[in-house]
């Protein structure tokens, strides 16, 4: 895919579109966190939370942190991350609401400020797939993890219900899109809440493994979250089993 979007295009999207914030619906953490559960009910099995309990963790790209405090709350240090401003004043509002420390910095994936060998995980979930040079991104991960450290990741998955059925058919021929715009453009614009993402990319699972591989040990991708977009109702479930591997989300875990 030709990158045409600007770094700079593409933070101002994420300033105005952070993700789980439920900016002016009045919802408290607890509320929050029941939502985020309960859509995206696999992840405490996948990512096993309390399994970082005493170890330093880094969450890349924390949005509105959610999911820094799923970490806390089961034990571990945390430092969020995230290179829009609004990220860093959600999560530090959501972990001051919480009653949990809060270690926030405003930072670019691209250019990690941490010392090689720092965390003991690195988790990033909805992110990479959202940055052009994601092998970039990749190294610097590699670098400040600890030698014997986890990374953790969630990018879409491209051979999954929802691409094929919400992008391509329904985006793509019934709305009339594809012959306007490429797939990859049809993707980026209604991949997220808010329209208009600049950049969205999804993965197969081959290209994930060799992805990762080039730069991990040990990969695992696993395929979860079935779902798709139907108009006027985003993220409707599927009872479809995960052994069909026809879910949104891939899961990519790996060892330094
Ligand atoms: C889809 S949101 C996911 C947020 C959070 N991880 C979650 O699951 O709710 C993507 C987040 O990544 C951040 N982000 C995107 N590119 C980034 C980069 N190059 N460096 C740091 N943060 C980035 C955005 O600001 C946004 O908060």
């Amino acid at each position: 895919m030709k990158i045409k979007q600007s770094h700079r295009e593409i933070r101002d999207y994420w300033e105005q579109s952070p993700p789980m914030s439920f900016i002016g619906e009045g919802l408290n953490y607890e509320a929050k966190r029941e939502f985020r559960y309960s859509l995206q009910d696999y992840m405490h099995d996948v990512f096993r939370f309390s399994s970082f309990a005493g170890k330093l963790v880094l969450d890349l790209g924390c949005g509105a942190g959610i999911d820094s405090a799923e970490f806390i709350r089961n034990g571990a240090q945390v430092v969020s991350l995230d290179f829009t401003q609004t990220g860093v004043k959600l999560t530090q509002d959501l972990l001051k609401e919480a009653g949990f420390p809060s270690h926030v910095i405003q930072a670019d994936a691209l250019s990690l400020p941490f010392k090689q060998n720092t965390f003991d995980c690195v988790y990033c979930f909805g992110v990479l797939h959202h940055i052009p040079q994601i092998e970039e991104a990749l190294a610097q991960i590699h670098q400040v993890l600890k030698p014997t450290g986890q990374i953790m990741v969630m990018l879409y998955h491209k051979d999954s219900l929802l691409y094929a059925y919400s992008i391509i058919y329904s985006r793509g021929i019934k709305e009339g899109m594809l012959g306007k715009f490429t797939p990859d453009e049809i993707l980026s614009r209604y991949s997220e809440r808010r329209e208009g993402c600049p950049y969205t990319r999804a993965y197969t699972k081959p290209e994930a493994k060799e992805l990762f591989g080039r730069f991990f040990e040990d990969i695992q991708v696993e395929v979860h979250y079935n779902v798709i977009d139907l108009p006027g109702e985003r993220k409707t479930k599927v009872g479809l089993p995960d052994k069909y591997e026809l879910g949104w989300h891939l899961i990519v875990k790996g060892q330094k």
